[in-house]
């Protein structure tokens, strides 16, 4: 079976002078009840098919981006729309349908150790969406996309780290989000490992998903040039189309 037959198709990447984006953020900020200013007024416009690094160094609010995208932290300020619809304002009923528009995956892959690969990709196609049909199929089609197609009746801790990665990303493919977060998807394997992940991505994001990576690792920013929106301090201080980790003549981030 051919990548095509089991993802959207491709869209490209660069958008229409007119087009829609699938995700902005218009002013926000997030002040956490401790006073911490995570987010500070960020404008940003994130297009269908895009694939963009998030960079910035440790407590800069990579994390509370994402955590804001899928309503986990509502901004203190300011306006969040995906596919159209404010997210800042939505009810708390509405939020189920809101967080089905991503698949998530964090530096922790968050496996459930007592049921196998197969399990728990299926788990998580039964929590959004109870009663799918053609559950088994759709299971082991994203697994073969995630090449973990032999592993479905292994458990997580017959895994290596980059395997486990693997099963996480399945998990939060397997119900076809439009956009896909990761967060610190490779930051515990080695280099070999997290560019094979990176690739994987890649490859998701050359079907037609979204995807927002936020990463530490230079390498792979560097060897990739793709968007990267660079964060200080809660401030968006770089948003490039082809960049690198660090700006260029720059030190250090
Ligand atoms: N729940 C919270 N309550 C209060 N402050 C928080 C909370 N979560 C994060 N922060 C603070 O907000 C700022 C941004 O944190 P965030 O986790 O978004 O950073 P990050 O860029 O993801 O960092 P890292 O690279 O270490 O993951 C930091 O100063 C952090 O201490
Ligand atoms: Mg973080």
């Amino acid at each position: 079976m051919s990548l095509a037959a089991v993802m959207p198709p491709q869209v490209g990447q660069k958008p229409d002078p007119g087009m829609r984006p699938v995700i902005s953020f218009h002013g926000v900020s997030k002040t956490y009840p401790n006073g911490t200013e995570a987010i500070r007024d960020v404008d940003l416009a994130i297009y269908q098919g895009d694939f963009c690094f998030v960079v910035g160094a440790s407590g800069s609010g990579k994390t509370t981006l994402v955590r804001l995208l899928i309503r986990e932290e509502v901004a203190s300020t300011g306006r969040i729309f995906v596919d159209g619809q404010e997210t800042t304002r939505m009810t708390r009923r509405r939020l189920p349908r809101l967080r089905r528009k991503f698949g998530i995956v964090f530096q922790d892959y968050k496996l459930l150790p007592k049921l196998t690969v197969a399990q728990n990709v299926a788990f998580a196609l039964q929590v959004t969406r109870p009663g799918q049909r053609h559950l088994k199929q759709k299971v082991e089609e994203t697994l073969w996309i995630v090449g973990l197609e032999d592993k479905l009746d292994t458990f997580p801790d017959e895994l290596s780290g980059g395997e486990q990665q693997r099963v996480a990303i399945a998990r939060a493919l397997v119900h076809r989000p439009r956009i896909f977060l990761a967060d610190e998807p490779t930051g515990n394997l080695d280099p070999d490992t997290s560019w094979g992940i990176v690739q994987l991505l890649l490859q998701i994001n050359h079907r037609g998903t979204t995807v927002l990576m936020a990463t530490h690792n230079r390498e792979i920013v560097d060897l990739c040039r793709r968007r990267v929106i660079a964060i200080d301090s809660g401030r968006v201080v770089r948003d490039e189309a082809e960049g690198g980790y660090l700006r260029e003549g720059e030190a250090t981030i």
